[in-house]
């Protein structure tokens, strides 16, 4: 039996990843984003702003989104403060490139939390309180989920009952793609027995998995998206 989310999700960091860190996350073309487009669990993720800023279709959902914007802001800022110690001091795990260098990189997550606290304000409707596994949307609502930094990244913290589940959720909400970045722990560890397991299961209920290299790799080893497609 799964934990109770809302337990789980206590422990869990809310990041704030930008638009162009998804685009190279999940390798996004401009055709990729023109379908329907929902990024779970967005956390305080900036994506959906600038997205929908550019005219394009995306809902974000979150465990978090039950509590007000403004506390979750708040919260997001010192999970800021808590990875910054974590990042200085684990600095060899991570390939700054992509940011520049570590203060640039700070500096990223200040200004996407900013936008994201802005724009949930503003358009409170694109931002749905839901609790994996079970999302509030019917059958393939979507055309692309995107899913970053929950599963495996905290597979110390969740099962392989939850992450099929969670799986075949998404997937059921989406007509195309579910992309799920990355593939390895949060130390960049693969998870090639918990991958396995979740790939049989999956496929054997009708759900095609693929793993697809990435050009982003921030940390170091996390270079692989996970591609299902329901058949
Ligand atoms: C590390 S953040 C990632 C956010 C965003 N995708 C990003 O990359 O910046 C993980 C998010 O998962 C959310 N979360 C945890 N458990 C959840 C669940 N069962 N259902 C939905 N969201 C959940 C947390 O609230 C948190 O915002």
């Amino acid at each position: 039996m799964n934990p109770d989310p809302a337990q789980v999700a206590h422990d869990i960091i809310i990041s704030t990843r930008t638009f162009q860190e998804y685009q190279a996350m999940f390798s996004l073309t401009d055709h990729d984003l023109k379908g329907r487009i929902l990024d779970c669990p967005a956390g305080g993720a900036s994506f959906t702003a600038t997205a929908r800023a550019r005219g394009f279709a995306v809902t974000a959902v979150d465990i978090a989104f039950a509590r007000g914007g403004a506390e979750l802001a708040q919260q997001i800022k010192s999970d800021i403060d808590r990875s910054r110690l974590w990042g200085t001091s684990s600095g060899n795990s991570y390939d700054w490139a992509f940011y520049g260098d570590p203060a640039a990189f700070f500096a990223t997550r200040q200004s996407s939390c900013t936008a994201f606290a802005e724009d949930i304000e503003k358009s409170p409707g694109s931002y749905v309180a839901g609790a994996l596994p079970h999302l509030p949307f019917t059958t393939d609502s979507f055309d692309v989920v995107l899913s970053s930094h929950l599963l495996f990244n905290y597979a110390y913290r969740l099962s392989a009952e939850f992450h099929v589940d969670a799986l075949s959720e998404m997937a059921r909400v989406s007509r195309g793609d579910v992309r799920v970045y990355p593939v390895v722990d949060h130390n960049g560890h693969p998870l090639a027995d918990l991958m396995l397991d979740i790939t049989i299961r999956l496929e054997d209920s009708g759900i095609t998995c693929r793993r697809e290299r990435v050009e982003f790799e921030f940390l170091k080893g996390a270079n692989e998206m996970l591609v299902l497609r329901s058949r």
